[in-house]
């Protein structure tokens, strides 16, 4: 994606110490960045704060994910926001970020708008609650024609159902007589995933320092770099970012071959 150097360098500002925008190539920011958002409610207990509380600093760390993702030029910048398994939560807590969702959304079009910024989602949206799912419908729609960053939201995502429901689907085709088994391969199948036509994440940051996938796009993220950062998310800035950047261009990526010298 084309980047405004000028913009991105007054954005960023004096840098602290440790990190600055020159540790990083901006020949090679990633194109595809996605973020496992955690520690919303340890930032809070923390405090001596409700959970919720956390959700909704959460939410001001996001803002910031977003404009920094297209400052650097990201392609698409994709979050885990609510898993299949987030059901199981206190009732109050799923139905403060179901709000939650449909307020910050509605509240953030602007933003989009100003930043030619496309919305995605990943995840079945059917069985969210009507207000919830109508604002998305309505976030989708307007920013349908947008030609800058995609930004993904995952809610009421679990990849293995994702990779299920993308076997279901095919399987239907080859049942109507629209595909023949022996057609099916890597890309064909990816096309059934909601993350259809968009390129596989290189960097996946999580917050808080726990180290798992959390069935979070397991096929997608077979090559991906992972940065795990101790940070609670709503502590994640766009220092933050740079920092996990900077890991990422350091590393060396084989893709199960040698690195070519
Ligand atoms: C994980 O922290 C966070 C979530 C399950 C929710 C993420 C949601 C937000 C950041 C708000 C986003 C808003 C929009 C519009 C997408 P946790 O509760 O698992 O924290 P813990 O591990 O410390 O308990």
């Amino acid at each position: 994606m084309e980047r405004d150097e000028a913009k991105l360098r007054a954005y960023y500002g004096d840098a602290p110490s440790d990190i600055n925008l020159d540790d990083v190539d901006l020949t090679r920011i990633p194109s595809h960045v996605s973020i496992i958002m955690d520690g919303n409610g340890r930032w809070a207990q923390a405090r001596g704060l409700d959970r919720t509380k956390g959700h909704v600093a959460g939410v001001d760390s996001l803002r910031e994910a977003v404009t920094t993702s297209v400052r650097l030029g990201f392609d698409v910048l994709s979050v885990y926001a609510f898993s299949t398994e987030n059901w199981r939560r206190p009732q109050r807590e799923v139905d403060l970020l179901m709000h939650l969702f449909a307020t910050t959304l509605v509240k953030e079009l602007p933003l989009f708008h100003q930043e030619n910024v496309r919305l995605r989602f990943f995840g079945d949206l059917e069985a969210l609650p009507r207000e919830t799912y109508k604002v998305f419908q309505k976030g989708l729609a307007e920013t349908a024609d947008h030609t800058g960053m995609t930004f993904a939201l995952a809610v009421n995502y679990g990849s293995r159902a994702e990779i299920v429901r993308a076997a279901r689907l095919l399987a239907q085709d080859v049942e109507n007589g629209k595909l023949s088994a022996d057609d099916i391969d890597n890309d064909m199948f990816a096309s059934r995933l909601y993350t259809a036509g968009l390129p596989d994440p290189e960097l996946l940051i999580r917050s808080s320092g726990e180290k798992r996938l959390s069935n979070y796009l397991l096929w997608q993220l077979a090559y991906t770099e992972f940065y795990v950062t101790d940070t609670y998310w709503p502590d994640f800035t766009r220092w933050d970012m740079l920092r996990a950047i900077h890991a990422f261009q350091n590393r060396s990526r084989r893709f199960g071959g040698v690195v070519n010298k």
